[in-house]
């Protein structure tokens, strides 16, 4: 194990309420980790400029892009690896789709980010499926993600799909370190108030990211399945993950079904950021501020991702 990336882990929260400092997402004074869900994604339409800006306006630490690739090989911030959820793209491009088998397999058509170029891209409405007074929205690129949070908040960049982008001839990790190299972003500390925590569910992504493109960054390794946690959170899984994350992101029913994973963690050097909290039902905000005090407080996470930013603990 690198003892180097060991320590960048053990003290990574300590690190980033420096990070932070003098930025508008000063750090909650526990020290805990505030990271936007897709922006404000409660509030505003997921993975548009108005769901940054709003998540850091609420003292977001952190903002989220999932990370998406374009025909022409430019990274966006979005969720699927199709736009029909959160575009208009069936309007404006009709017969641009794909037809696959989905999960209950019925046969469906699909319009993958990855067929169109972002000039095309940015002709779609990403507000309107949210709510009309978001008409107009665009699905913004990683870069323009950085300069929305530049200065002001971190940013937690996820690498979404990188195989299937990879199995096309793209390649996603090395577009994020260009990214990150362009803004200067791909060391520790290089623009002041903006640190960078990758993310991603392949392990594989982050070894590319840390030992061929030597981005010395905190990353979190993001873990759904139960047979995953089986794996990942034993003594030895966690030991291994120490070797390409600084840092794990289970889901939150994960974290409840290993109850001791989090002390765990902590003694593998690793931080522990679960998904996803927050609600978009205001009678169910009591509920999810009550929840997120339980995991931050009592299960002693670092930090949690959330889709209600102004409902984290200050
Ligand atoms: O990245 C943490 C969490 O966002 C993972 O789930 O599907 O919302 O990207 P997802
Ligand atoms: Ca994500």
């Amino acid at each position: 194990m690198e003892t180097r990336h060991l320590r960048t882990a053990t003290t990574a929260v300590l690190a980033l309420t420096t990070a932070c400092m003098g930025g508008e997402s000063d750090m909650a004074s526990s020290g805990k980790i505030l990271v936007a869900h897709r922006g404000a994604s409660a509030y505003a339409p997921e993975h548009t400029r108005a769901a940054y800006e709003l998540a850091i306006e609420q003292g977001a630490h952190f903002i989220e892009p999932d990370l998406q690739i374009t025909a022409d090989s430019v990274l966006i911030a979005l969720h699927d690896e199709t736009l029909e959820r959160t575009t208009n793209v069936e309007e404006v491009f009709p017969d641009r789709f794909r037809e696959v088998v989905n999960r209950n397999g019925l046969l469906v058509r699909v319009w993958f980010a990855v067929d169109f170029t972002l000039e095309e891209i940015k002709q779609l409405d990403a507000g309107s499926w949210f709510s009309p007074e978001f008409a107009g929205e665009r699905v913004p690129t990683f870069s323009e993600v950085i300069d929305i949070a530049r200065g002001r908040a971190g940013i937690f960049p996820e690498t979404k799909a990188p195989e299937v982008y990879g199995d096309q001839g793209y390649d996603m990790e090395h577009l994020v370190a260009l990214e990150l190299q362009s803004h200067g972003l791909h060391v520790q500390g290089g623009v002041e108030g903006t640190p960078v925590f990758l993310q991603s569910f392949s392990p594989e992504s982050l070894r590319i990211l840390r030992h061929e493109h030597g981005l010395d960054l905190p990353s979190t390794f993001l873990v759904s399945q139960y047979v995953d946690g089986q794996r990942w959170f034993s003594v030895d899984g966690l030991a291994e993950i120490a070797e390409f994350a600084t840092g794990i992101g289970p889901s939150k029913d994960l974290l409840i079904a290993f109850p001791n994973v989090v002390e765990r963690a902590h003694a593998a050097g690793l931080t522990v950021i679960p998904y996803t909290f927050g609600s978009r039902d205001p009678d169910e905000r009591d509920e999810a501020v009550q929840e997120t005090r339980y995991f931050l407080y009592n299960l002693d996470v670092d930090g949690l991702f959330t889709n209600n930013p102004d409902l984290f603990p200050s």
